[in-house]
C-alpha cells in the first residue's frame, strides 16, 4: 500500500517535470532567429498616417516614407536584414503578427495595457496626444468637449481614438471608417462635424487643408497611449535589439529629427 503511493509520487512527480520541459520547449524563443535566418524583416503598416507612414512620389516612384519607415529601416540594419513593408489597413495590422504575416509592426500603434496582454512591445518612441479637427467655419462652435454632444464624430477603425471619442465627447456620435482620406473628405463635406487624430497627423492634414483647423479642446491621454513597435507575444531576443535601436535613435533626437522630416514632406504636396 506504502509502495505504491510513493510509486504514484514518482510518477506525479516525473509527469510534472516532463511537463513543465515540454512547457518551455514550447516557448523556445526564435524572434530573432527566425528573422535573420529569411534575411527579411517584414512591417506591417498602414501608410495612411503622415508624417509616420504615408505614400510619397520618390524620384517618380510610389514609395512608402514617414518616420516609421526609418525606425524600421534602422532595425533591419541592426538586425542585418532586409526590410518589407506590408501595407494593410489599421484594424489589421496588429492581427497580422498573429497569422505570421508580418514579423513586427510599426504604425503609430499606441502600446495600451490591453494590446500588451496580447502582443510584446518596444520601449516607447513617441507621445500621443490626441485632438479633434473641425472645418475652419465651426471653430467658434466647438471650445470644449461638452460642445460635441449630438454631433458626429469619426475616429479610424481599431484605434485607441474610437475610446477617447466616445470616452471623453460624451454624448458624441462616434463613426468609425478605415481610412483616414474618407475621414477627412466626411468632415470637408459636412457628413461628420469632427475628426479625433493624434496631433502631428492632424497638423500634417489641416496644413494641407485650408478649410479644416485643430479645435481649442483639450483631450486627455495616457502614458500607455505613447507608440511603440509591436512584436508577437513571446519575441524576448527581438525586443532586446529593438529596444537598442530605438533608445539610440531617442536619445541622438533621431526620432524628432525622422517626424519633422516627413511632415515636411507631407506637406509639400509630394503625397
Ligand atoms: N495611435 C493610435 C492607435 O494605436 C492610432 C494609430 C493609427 N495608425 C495608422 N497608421 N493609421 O490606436
Amino acid at each position: 500500500m506504502k509502495l505504491v503511493k510513493v510509486f504514484s509520487g514518482l510518477a506525479l512527480t516525473a509527469s510534472v517535470l516532463l511537463l513543465t520541459a515540454c512547457g518551455s520547449g514550447q516557448k523556445e524563443d526564435t524572434s530573432l532567429k527566425d528573422i535573420q535566418d529569411k534575411g527579411t524583416l517584414t512591417v506591417a503598416m498602414n501608410p495612411e498616417f503622415a508624417p509616420f507612414e504615408f505614400k510619397a512620389l520618390v524620384n517618380g516612384k510610389d514609395t512608402i516614407v514617414g518616420a516609421d519607415v526609418e525606425i524600421a529601416n534602422a532595425i533591419g540594419k541592426e538586425l542585418g536584414v532586409k526590410v518589407k513593408f506590408s501595407s494593410m489597413s489599421f484594424n489589421n495590422v496588429l492581427a497580422s503578427l498573429q497569422s505570421g504575416k508580418a514579423d513586427i509592426a510599426i504604425s503609430g500603434i499606441s502600446a495600451t495595457k490591453e494590446r500588451a496582454k496580447v502582443y510584446d512591445f518596444s520601449e516607447s518612441y513617441y507621445e500621443s496626444v490626441n485632438v479633434v479637427i473641425v472645418k475652419k467655419s465651426d471653430l467658434s462652435k466647438y471650445t470644449s468637449t461638452a460642445d460635441f454632444e449630438n454631433a458626429s464624430v469619426a475616429t479610424q477603425k481599431g484605434t485607441i481614438q474610437e475610446a477617447v471619442a466616445k470616452d471623453q465627447l460624451k454624448g458624441a456620435k462616434v463613426v468609425s471608417l478605415v481610412q483616414n482620406g474618407e475621414m477627412i473628405n466626411e468632415l470637408k463635406s459636412s457628413q461628420v462635424d469632427a475628426v479625433v487624430f493624434e496631433k502631428p497627423i492632424a497638423e500634417a492634414y489641416v496644413a494641407k487643408n485650408d478649410d479644416l483647423a485643430i479645435a481649442e479642446v483639450k483631450l486627455e491621454s495616457s502614458d500607455s497611449d505613447a507608440y511603440a513597435v509591436a512584436m508577437p507575444k513571446g519575441s524576448t531576443a527581438l525586443k532586446e535589439k529593438i529596444d537598442k535601436v530605438i533608445k539610440e535613435l531617442k536619445d541622438s533626437g533621431k526620432i524628432d529629427q525622422f517626424v519633422q522630416d516627413a511632415y515636411d514632406l507631407s506637406v509639400s504636396g509630394a503625397e
